[in-house]
């Protein structure tokens, strides 16, 4: 499929859900020029325990229909999914797109600026078990040791909105007394979902923790992409177009707390 794009072709981002939507966010703040797709695949949340074999096949068949609608860049606004089908993604999609993972922009940030430290890792189990970062961060020799603790009660948590209460409290504080995150310098927030509790994680440790968030991090990987291959939108009426899998009032109301404002979701048929 050979794609024809201009610099306002829309940026193609895609989640397993609507946790993604926080990168949709640092996108749209940092480049509010730049029209958005955004793809949900809430008919197959979560992806953090579905196999790889299944995240990549759902993952092709999405950036099929980011494709079709003409984005320049896709990204993976998703740990499991960048953990799992990164690799074929970039081979599928070719010079089509460019794709840009979660994870390879917050593997750089931690290695040129955590030299000799121990950072701690929470994420889902399929993240956690991919050994991605890890991998990543050791062949970068950096001499940083990566403690990884798969945190899979966190996003049914967050999506249910149980943050800031003492469920949550005592959630987190289950799994951030691990003996794993003991002494760690900074820790990388490995889920798309996890930027929602950033501020009761930042209580946990008194605030005297670097917290590494990927949707701030992401977001600055896209723009210097954009600028660097002159790729940057000047329109002034930038469109963004929010589409899922599969419908529900639910998942729309709380696009409010990951969108940080509501917007309309489209189902998309897809599966279908
Ligand atoms: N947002 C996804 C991630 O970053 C987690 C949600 C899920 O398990 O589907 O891994």
């Amino acid at each position: 499929m050979q794609i024809i794009y201009n610099l306002e072709s829309p940026i193609g981002i895609f989640d397993s859900g609507i946790g993604g939507l926080t990168v949709a966010h640092a996108i749209s703040q940092l480049l509010p020029q730049e029209s958005i797709v955004y793809f949900g695949d809430t008919a197959h949340l979560p992806y953090g325990d579905k196999s790889e074999a299944s995240i990549q096949a759902y993952s092709i068949k999405i950036a099929d229909v980011l494709l079709k609608k003409g984005c320049k860049v896709i990204v993976i606004a998703c740990n499991s999914a960048s953990s799992a089908a990164y690799e074929l993604l970039k081979e599928y999609v070719r010079k089509d797109a460019k794709i840009i993972n979660v994870i390879d922009p917050m593997v750089q940030l931690v290695t040129s600026q955590f030299a000799g430290k121990k950072i701690g890792l929470i994420g889902t189990k399929r993240t956690i078990q991919s050994g991605v970062y890890t991998k990543k961060i050791k062949d970068a020799n950096k001499n940083i040791s990566l403690s990884a603790l798969p945190t899979p009660l966190l996003v049914p948590m967050i999506e249910e909105g149980f943050f800031n209460n003492k469920i949550s409290h005592e959630i987190l504080e289950k799994y951030l007394t691990d003996s794993s995150l003991k002494t760690i310098d900074a820790l990388i927030l490995g889920c798309t979902h996890y930027p929602l509790i950033k501020n009761e994680i930042s209580s946990f440790y008194s605030h005297n923790i670097t917290l590494l968030d990927s949707s701030e991090v992401v977001a600055q990987a896209l723009k210097d992409y954009l600028t660097s291959n002159g790729l940057l939108s000047n329109t002034t009426s930038p469109i963004h177009q929010f589409l899922v899998s599969d419908y529900t009032d639910s998942f729309e109301a709380s696009t409010r707390i990951f969108f940080r404002k509501e917007v309309h979701l489209q189902k998309h048929p897809l599966w279908n």
